[in-house]
């Protein structure tokens, strides 16, 4: 125990691979004025160690979510049409290519996460091999939400039930799924 989820699940993939990584609740409902619309503590343990050492993308509005920005430990890649838009301690992209340009240029042998919004999962659903879904069993009030994945092109790998205690108080799983047929970020 104690390896990366990764390491134990996706043996098969060559880095760089992407993954998408979001919570939802029962319809799907990712955000809320700029926020989620639920305190998890859990479902944030499990993104921190999901992603460590990794390399996450975001929308700009994802990245201005995040109280203590730029996630620690890990190369944060912001996608933003400002061009003059500054992100301390975060790589700034303005489209997909400069964002795989990127990734090819340092040849970042890591998992790329995608982390959201809608426009950024969006992007990149034709080069995702594995998703990490938390759904949590609510239904909450918001504005944001998970764009349609077919999941039909993706098979479970893991679910894991999350705990509820004092401090998560929803039910929640956490799911992997892995592409059946895996692709190559760079084609
Ligand atoms: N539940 C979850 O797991 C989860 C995950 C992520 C986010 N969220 C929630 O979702 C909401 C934010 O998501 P969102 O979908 O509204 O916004 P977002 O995707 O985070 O950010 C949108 C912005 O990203 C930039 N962008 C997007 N596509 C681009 C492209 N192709 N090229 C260049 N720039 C691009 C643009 O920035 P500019 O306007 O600066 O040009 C755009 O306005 C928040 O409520 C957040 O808490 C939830």
């Amino acid at each position: 125990m104690g390896d990366k989820i990764e390491v134990r699940c996706c043996q098969n993939l060559k880095t760089p691979y992407i993954t998408f990584i979001w919570a939802e609740d029962k319809n799907g409902l990712i955000g809320k004025a700029g926020n989620l619309p639920w305190n998890l503590p859990a479902d944030m343990k499990f993104f921190k160690e999901t992603t460590m050492n990794d390399v996450v993308v975001m929308g700009r509005k994802t990245y201005e979510s995040i109280p203590k920005r730029p996630l620690k430990n890990r190369i944060n890649i912001v996608l933003t049409k400002q061009l003059d838009y500054k992100a301390d301690g975060a790589i700034v992209c303005h489209s997909k290519e400069d964002v795989l340009n990127y990734i090819q240029e340092k040849q970042l042998q890591k998992p790329i996460h995608v982390i959201g919004g809608v426009s950024v999962f969006n992007l990149f659903k034709e080069e995702v091999n594995i998703l990490y879904r938390t759904i949590i069993d609510e239904t909450f009030k918001g504005d944001t939400y998970m764009p349609e994945i077919n999941y039909k092109y993706f098979r479970v790998i893991d679910v894991t039930e999350g705990v509820v205690d004092e401090k998560n108080i929803y039910s929640h799983r956490f799911f992997i799924y892995e592409r059946k047929k895996l692709v190559s970020i760079f084609n």
